[in-house]
């Protein structure tokens, strides 16, 4: 019995230490924020913030927390803020202020713009008794500096050999791309020597300190292509927490994977995914869907695990959806494949505002304007994150997409038993445009499309024919019998209850591991206490 005590305690002093996994995150869904735009304290004048000023706003940790309800009620379940550490501060440069995080100065320090380390903890705390995780971005390839000649004692690493000497990018070459600095003369990102022992050790205690410090479930990793992928495998167990990285690219799939698997990162941004979701579904743009069905078959042949990439349509580098695409369906048909096929969904906020700056700055808006009001977007957003979140108590996000056809006006593909049918025709009504589904499921059988509840009925060798004579809409199809508990279409809420919340469908799909060590400490000491005495 003492025995089992013992065993008990270690296993929970080993429990309690675990953060969020891959596993864990594979279920999640992301809202993306930048901390100075998403919310302002109250009091505040909130027609002072223009994105071209580049210039703070306003925005605090203490914001996000007191409007979390607006991310939850959406269904989200983990937020990812921008990079919490000290910045430069000093007078305005050519490009603006550090409102955004990523110019930084010290990184052992927090920026106080954002709040202090009590208001970061009860933000992460917040989110915790929510059982939402928390993604925190950080910088590690470069800082920032406005000369080519920094004064590196202002820095956390201190001594000029821990960097590498200043020379401009030479894009297409992969050295140059990982030694030479960033940004450019005018604020230059000077590039730190990430082959350096003493940096690899020190910034290996940093980031483990910082996670448990605060409780971070997760990291996004700026520029992770910047750095050489073998500093990676280190850092990301010293973090000891889901890694997913920024791979800046094109459509090509191999130069993103090499960066993901046991040789680099856990995860990383589909940036090819993206790329091609923009061509096919841009409009105006070439509608080129084999675009996608090539980035869907060259990922699964090279991604170590597709099912925790990160699917995004916009993002702080990236135009907004609505900069590139002005027809709303062309929005909605791209963003069920990211919910619907592998990956991690990650919405960058605003686009439930559907917001439409074009590059930086210009699409780091503030989103107070939008009085957070529950748009079309928005509700959108909502029926597809309640949708994911029921399957997701299932292995439904474990099993590999397929692609079921592929039309020049669209494609269909099927993750589990759910099929999604998507098309970039838009929104006006269009006759010759059909899609011919195959689908293995027998004739007669009925299924919902989930965004309407309009029922189907499989044809004949199980074909479900699409039509769009009234619009480009999107549509997702799950078998009758599968919607039993799952709160859509008529059907009843499972009773199972998720934590203290009375939330329908919104409640993260598990209890966060804290939770549950703590749980478990719990049985753990009584059990000790009633061996011992
Ligand atoms: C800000 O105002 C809102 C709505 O009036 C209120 O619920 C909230 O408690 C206020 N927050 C603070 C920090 O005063
Ligand atoms: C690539 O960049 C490195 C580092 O700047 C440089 O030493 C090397 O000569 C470059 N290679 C080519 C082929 O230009
Ligand atoms: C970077 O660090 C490595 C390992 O200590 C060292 O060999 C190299 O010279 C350093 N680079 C610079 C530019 O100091
Ligand atoms: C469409 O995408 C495929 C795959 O990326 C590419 O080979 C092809 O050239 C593209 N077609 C057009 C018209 O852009
Ligand atoms: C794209 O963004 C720019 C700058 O924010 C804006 O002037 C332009 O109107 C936008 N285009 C569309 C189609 O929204
Ligand atoms: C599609 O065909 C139907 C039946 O022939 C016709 O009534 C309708 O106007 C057509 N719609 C379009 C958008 O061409
Ligand atoms: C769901 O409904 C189907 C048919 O209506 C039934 O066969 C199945 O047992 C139900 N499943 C659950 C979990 O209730
Ligand atoms: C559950 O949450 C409600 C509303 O926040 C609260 O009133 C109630 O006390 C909570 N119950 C428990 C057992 O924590």
């Amino acid at each position: 019995m003492l025995s089992l005590a013992i065993s008990l305690s270690l296993f929970l002093l080993f429990s309690i230490a675990r953060a969020a996994t891959a596993d864990q995150w594979r279920g999640r869904s992301i809202y993306q924020l930048i901390t100075d735009r998403f919310a302002l304290p109250n009091g505040t004048d909130p027609s002072a913030c223009d994105p071209a000023e580049r210039a703070y706003c306003g925005g605090t940790w203490n914001t996000i927390r007191e409007n979390l309800d607006y991310i939850q009620d959406a269904g989200f379940t983990a937020i990812w803020i921008s990079p919490v550490n000290e910045n430069y501060d000093g007078p305005r440069t050519v490009y603006g202020d550090a409102y955004h995080g990523y110019w930084i100065k010290d990184f052992s320090k927090l920026n106080n713009r954002f709040g202090t380390a009590d208001d970061l903890k009860a933000l992460v705390a917040e989110l915790h008794r929510r059982e939402m995780y928390i993604m925190v971005d950080v910088v590690i390839n470069n800082v920032m500096s406005t000369s080519l000649k920094p004064d590196y004692s202002q820095y956390f690493f201190e001594d000029s050999s821990m960097y590498h000497p200043y020379c401009p990018i030479q894009w297409g070459n992969t050295t140059s791309e990982q030694t030479c600095w960033l940004g450019d003369t005018k604020v230059p990102l000077p590039d730190v020597n990430t082959s350096h022992p003493t940096v690899i050790a020190q910034y290996g205690d940093w980031i483990h300190d910082l996670v448990q410090e605060y409780q971070f479930d997760g990291l996004r990793i700026d520029a992770a292509k910047h750095v050489h992928v073998d500093f990676w495998p280190t850092f990301a167990a010293k973090a000891g927490v889901f890694c997913m990285g920024e791979v800046f690219s094109g459509v090509e799939v191999d130069p993103v994977a090499q960066y993901q698997g046991p040789q680099g990162l856990d995860s990383v941004l589909n940036y090819p995914m993206y790329t091609a979701l923009v061509e096919a579904f841009g409009i105006p743009g070439p509608g080129n869907i084999t675009a996608v069905s090539t980035v869907i078959e060259q990922s699964q042949n090279s991604f170590h695990d597709t099912t925790v990439l990160g699917n995004f349509l916009e993002n702080q580098d990236v135009p907004r959806w609505h900069n590139i695409s002005v027809d709303p369906q062309s929005l909605y048909n791209a963003m069920v494949l990211n919910f619907m096929m592998d990956g991690i969904p990650v919405v960058y906020y605003g686009q439930e505002q559907s917001f439409s700056g074009s590059s930086d700055p210009y699409n780091r808006e503030p989103l107070w304007p939008s009085q957070y009001q529950q748009t079309d977007a928005y509700k959108f957003i909502q029926t597809l994150n309640q949708f994911r979140n029921y399957l997701v108590k299932t292995d439904w996000a474990t099993q590999k997409t397929q692609i079921l056809t592929a039309s020049p006006y669209g494609i269909a593909v099927m993750k589990g038993k759910i099929i999604s049918v998507v098309t970039n025709i838009g929104s006006p009504p269009r006759n010759g445009t059909d899609i011919a589904v195959k689908s293995p499921f027998e004739s007669s059988s009925s299924m919902i499309n989930i965004l309407t509840c309009q029922q189907w009925v499989v044809g004949s060798r199980g074909y479900l024919d699409v039509q769009y004579t009234k619009g480009g809409q999107p549509v997702i199809l799950a078998p009758a019998d599968s919607l039993n508990d799952s709160g859509f279409c008529g059907n009843t809420l499972s009773t199972t209850v998720v934590g203290n919340s009375t939330r329908q469908n919104s409640a993260a799909s598990s209890l966060h591991p804290w939770r549950l060590s703590a749980a478990a400490l719990f049985i753990a000491l009584t059990l000790h206490w009633a061996i011992k005495y």
